[in-house]
C-alpha cells in the first residue's frame, strides 16, 4: 500500500458552511488528540462548501469529506499514525477510485 508523508498538516474548515455541518466539533476532536509531527490548523473555506465538514490533510493532499466527531479516532489512527488513507471516508470528489 502507497505510503504516505510523516510530517503533515491537517486543515479544519471552519468556515460558514462547515461550521453549520459541525465542523467546531471536528477540530475539537482532532485537537483532543495530538500526534507527534502532525499540526491542526482551523482553516477558511476550501472551496468545497456543503459537502463538509471538510477536512484536508498536506502534503498528503487527501480530503475527506461530510466528517463527523466518531471518525476523527479512526482518521488519526490510520491515516496520521498508520500513513494509510481511510477510503471509506474519502471525498468522492477528489478520490473518485477512492
Ligand atoms: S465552508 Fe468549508 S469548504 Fe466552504
Amino acid at each position: 500500500m502507497e505510503q504516505l508523508s510523516s510530517s503533515r498538516c491537517v486543515r479544519v474548515c471552519q468556515n460558514r458552511t462547515c461550521k453549520k455541518q459541525g465542523a467546531a466539533l471536528i477540530l475539537k476532536a482532532f485537537q483532543s488528540l495530538p500526534v507527534l509531527n502532525v499540526t491542526v490548523t482551523p482553516s477558511g473555506c476550501l472551496g468545497q462548501c456543503g459537502n463538509g465538514p471538510m477536512v484536508l490533510v498536506l502534503p498528503d493532499r487527501v480530503w475527506y469529506s461530510g466528517v463527523l466527531p466518531q471518525e476523527v479516532p479512526l482518521l488519526v489512527e490510520q491515516h496520521l499514525l498508520g500513513g494509510q488513507k481511510v477510503k471509506q471516508m474519502l471525498y468522492y470528489r477528489f478520490h473518485p477510485q477512492g
